[in-house]
């Protein structure tokens, strides 16, 4: 950047990211040398009720020790920060200001679990409280016999029902939920193997409702109730859109939409009524129980200053491997099976928010934005990926995430080694190991956060979300980007309308390739 391309309000940001890079970097190995109170000097806890009204608290820790930041380090993020405007970001976010500057809207997620202006979140609730009837009155019969739901959404209207429905119903459901969002035959028959159509309820989850693969799966959903003797398909259909004139063109009662606000973004919207298969799989006292979960991490994210916040925190470490260290991905690994989908919610939250290349103002972006969110399931990965996690040459920062409770029944020595695992890897990952042999030398020096929450229940999942939620935000507001528009998958969902109508001029490539496939 030079210093003509410099606007007065940018100058100390770009002071700061020079002071950041000026910075020397230490190893794991010095920072835990220099100070012994590392881990207590670098670890949070978030907190919540057990239960509504309960003083007992069950928490995350994250602890962020494993990392390369530095005090210095941490003085310099929190100049940056400053200049960042991360303050007046913050409040612009809570109160409703528009910061989706791209698309004119503020983002009022946290509405949702009671974080915003009083009449957002009046709003949020007077709508939460809508779905929670009609949740009720299905499980209490008002649709006849509900035994299953195939909830039908694509990325942000099915990754987060997806995550929860697969994390909180391990030991049974209140209704059979099946997510379909692949446009795939494949998904939605897979589902109507597993349903009975006299006892499906069909749930369109859109923002938008104009979908293409989600329209697509709920025309297929209902000529399947149809062909299989129910009377009134449109009956057992409900719609959770932002787009409720779209659902009632479409076809759907309107009765029967359970709305949200359009400044919830779709990555953002699993407490809105997008959340309504989970409600329905989980019940409503468990839906509200990671509201509460999530409204703790918002708590948390509004009232901590500086690096006492966790997600912000968080995202100093994010943008210390990017833009400082070059990292171009970061790994997620759940050592739960009940996490199991969350690499993939995750990677929808960060890189559709943050996967960008211009600033709020439309300028070019002056580094690295968002890292490439991969991961999967310990132990599984152990035996799979971590190979190059301890001997490749990328620098790959990992999150590890688990329970100290279990989520099994069996000899307590399955959760046991399962949860030795994990923290032996963070351990093995740090410390490295020599070797007179090449080939057997660890080089160690490998940065990991470990999140530890007490049980991995429906509070925790909330919280979780909360947190990279805002662990997003943060890291946007210090790139200086928009997190919350998504124009970047505009292009080949037009290029491929324009396949469908045959109109479109394409190149030599794609020309040869829809002639072999059949659509030439
Ligand atoms: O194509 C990307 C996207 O717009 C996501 O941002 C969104 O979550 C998904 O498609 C589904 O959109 P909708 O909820 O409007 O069907």
């Amino acid at each position: 950047m030079s210093t003509t391309d410099i606007q007065p309000g940018e100058t100390a940001i770009a002071r700061a990211w020079l002071a950041l890079r000026a910075l020397p970097q230490p190893t794991l190995a010095d920072l835990f040398g220099a100070d012994a109170d590392r881990p207590a000097t670098l670890t949070r806890r978030i907190g919540w009720p057990v239960e509504p009204g309960s003083t007992a608290q069950a928490g995350m820790l994250i602890d962020f020790s494993k990392t390369h930041l530095s005090d210095a380090l941490l003085a310099a993020f929190e100049t940056l920060t400053e200049a960042a405007g991360f303050g007046l970001a913050c409040e612009a976010l809570f109160d409703g200001g528009i910061i989706n500057v791209t698309e004119g809207r503020a983002a009022t997620h946290g509405a949702l679990r009671g974080s915003g202006t009083p009449a957002q979140v009046e709003e949020a609730e007077a709508l939460l409280t809508r779905m929670g009837m009609l949740v009720e009155a299905i499980h209490d019969g008002a649709l006849d016999e509900v035994k299953h739901c195939i909830a039908i959404g694509i990325g942000g209207s099915a990754l987060g029902p997806a995550l929860a429905i697969d994390a909180l119903t391990r030991d049974g459901a209140m209704v059979d939920v099946h997510v379909v969002s692949n446009i795939d035959g494949l998904a939605l028959e897979q589902a109507f193997a597993a349903c009975d159509p006299a006892t499906t309820l069909i749930a369109i989850a859109s923002k938008t409702f104009t979908t293409i693969e989600t329209l697509t799966n709920a025309n297929s959903a209902l000529r399947w109730l149809a062909d299989n003797g129910v009377e009134d398909p449109g009956g057992r259909v409900i719609a959770l859109t932002a787009s409720p004139e779209n659902a009632v063109e479409w076809g759907v009662d309107e009765t029967r939409v359970l709305p949200f606000t359009e400044s919830v973004g779709g990555r953002y919207s699993l407490f809105s009524s997008i959340g309504f298969p989970v409600a329905l799989a989980i019940g409503m006292e468990e839906f509200r129980a990671m509201l509460a979960g999530a409204k703790a991490v918002d708590d948390h994210f509004r009232e901590t200053e500086g690096c006492a916040n966790a997600p912000l925190l968080a995202a100093y470490a994010d943008q210390y491997y990017t833009r400082l260290r070059g990292c171009q991905t970061r790994a997620v690994f759940a050592y739960d099976e009940r996490l199991a989908l969350l690499p993939s919610y995750l990677q929808q939250l960060e890189m559709e928010s943050n996967g960008k290349s211009v600033t709020v103002t439309g300028a070019p972006v002056d580094g690295p934005t968002a890292a490439v969110t991969w991961g999967g399931v310990g132990t599984d990965a152990q035996h799979a990926v971590f190979q190059l996690l301890h001997q490749g040459t990328h620098l790959i920062p990992v999150d590890f995430l688990v329970s100290i409770g279990p989520g099994d029944q069996l000899d307590p020595a399955h959760h046991r080694i399962l949860l030795m695992n994990c923290l032996a890897q963070g351990a093995a990952l740090m410390a490295g190991k020599p070797s007179d042999d090449p080939a057997r030398a660890y080089p160690g020096d490998r940065p990991s956060t470990t999140f530890l929450i007490d049980d991995c229940d429906a509070a925790a999942l909330g919280a979780l979300i909360a947190f990279h939620e805002h662990r997003t935000f943060a890291n946007a507001v210090l790139m200086g980007i928009n997190p919350f528009d998504q124009f970047g998958v505009e292009l080949g969902k037009a290029i491929a309308k324009q396949i469908e109508s045959g109109e479109g001029e394409f190149d030599a490539s794609t020309r040869a390739l829809l002639a072999a496939a059949g659509l030439g």
